[in-house]
């Protein structure tokens, strides 16, 4: 594989002073990784302040929204092309979007186009509820929504964005892993698969290998290493371990491990 890719999704977490600090500390802890990605996904509010603070050898920034509209009457709105000298990347569709703000499939499609319309990649999320999984429905909600997500996309441009696997089920409130169910790896490699299959199907071949995949829901250090194993994942879209340096400087670290095939390092 080739670079690991693990975006830290802050959510509607930390004031200015609080995510400098864990930047700060981020930076004191995490060293220049050549193969692994690491991404920070602040509040809007901070993204620029963090954008002077960053070492870029370190990490890359990505939005956790943005609006279609490249420019206009739509107060409250931020949008991709305000983003663009900002963040290589945008999360689109994440399911608190989805259930919170009413985002429907034509809106994520919509803001999909919009961000590679930007140069900006977008991390679409998917991912089933708890009561599509018990009816069965996982890959129907995984097809309808890779079908308008990536809908005006050609496969050149598929095969550059990433494609986050969230079960919304396995997703935590940010404070409480224990109550809530991580994927089962085995769960992880038939979504994954289908996915792939999607793409190649749909689009082509090249555009399937090269996509990136992540999974997301309740991802802590102990779980990396046995999810990278699951063919197909190229990494994770981390909540609520995100937010505390430890536990995201492990995880870092434990797919830095992995990359190494186990082995301790120098610079580790
Ligand atoms: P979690 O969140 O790691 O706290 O479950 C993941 C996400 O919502 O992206």
């Amino acid at each position: 594989m080739g670079k690991i890719l693990v975006v830290g999704n802050w959510k509607m977490h930390l004031n200015a002073s609080q995510a400098s600090l864990l930047l700060h500390r981020l930076q004191e802890r995490i060293p220049i990784y050549k193969d692994v990605e690491v991404v920070l996904s602040p509040s809007m509010l901070t993204l620029q302040p963090l954008s002077v603070q960053l070492d870029r050898r370190k990490f890359r920034l990505a939005a956790q929204n943005a609006y279609f509209v490249d420019e206009g009457a739509f107060t409250g709105e931020v949008s991709f092309t305000m983003l663009r000298e900002l963040v290589h990347y945008v999360i689109v569709g994440h399911s608190e979007r989805r259930r919170y703000f009413h985002e429907d499939l034509d809106m994520v499609k919509q803001k999909v186009a919009a961000s590679v319309r930007n140069d900006i990649t977008p991390i679409l999320c998917v991912g089933e509820t708890k009561t599509e999984r018990d009816d069965g429905e996982t890959k129907q909600v995984l097809h309808d929504q890779l079908l308008s997500g990536l809908s005006n996309l050609t496969p050149a441009e598929v095969g550059n964005i990433v494609v986050a696997y969230e079960p919304v089920w396995a997703i935590s409130d940010g404070t409480n892993f224990a109550d809530h169910f991580i994927a089962k790896p085995q769960q992880v490699a038939e979504a994954v698969d289908y996915i792939r299959r999607y793409i190649k199907d749909v689009f082509n071949d090249k555009a399937s290998r090269e996509v990136r995949i992540l999974y997301g829901g309740s991802a802590v250090p102990d779980i990396v290493q046995g999810f990278l194993d699951v063919p197909g994942v190229d990494g994770f879209l981390v909540g609520g371990a995100s937010l505390n340096y430890h536990t995201f400087s492990s995880i870092i670290q434990a797919c830095h491990r992995w990359q190494r095939g186990g082995k301790e390092d120098a610079d580790a």
